[in-house]
């Protein structure tokens, strides 16, 4: 071992990227996200402690995501439409419109009228070192 595997050394730090990366290529469900193709970016949206109240946060949103804290659970809420990928508008009820086609969707991400047909999908998220990281894919 030399100073090369220094913490701040760029190819440790690639290494270290890999690792987050293969695990969460083991946490995705959707078979379409094939761990073998390259991975879609790793987003930082900022300190967990950032979202400690319950609700909806839309700060990156243009990025490709809500944050939703409910409870215990804090998640990442894809941003775009499913019909064809506009970006949402949040209701003040916490539910999702699409200004585009006029789908709508529930505040958990539910498509509640049409033309879109597929809820909206929930990201791969992980705390890293006390931040909140969002897969967002790229297609
Ligand atoms: S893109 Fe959202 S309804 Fe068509």
């Amino acid at each position: 071992m030399s100073h090369h595997d220094r913490h701040d050394n760029p190819e440790a730090m690639n290494r270290r990227q890999f690792l987050i990366l293969t695990a969460a290529c083991a946490a995705i469900i959707n078979p379409k996200y094939a761990c073998a193709r390259d991975p879609d970016p790793l987003i930082d949206a900022g300190p967990v402690g950032k979202y400690t109240s319950d609700g909806l946060y839309e700060g990156f949103r243009e990025l490709g995501f809500f944050v939703i804290r409910k409870g215990e659970k804090l998640i990442a809420l894809s941003s775009y439409c499913t019909h064809r990928k506009c970006l949402l508008k949040t209701e003040r009820d916490h539910s999702f419109y699409c200004r585009c086609h006029g789908s709508t969707f529930d505040p958990g991400g539910k498509v509640t009228a049409g033309p879109a047909t597929r809820d909206l999908p929930v990201l791969p998220t992980m705390n890293e070192k006390g931040h909140l990281l969002v897969r967002v894919p790229t297609t």
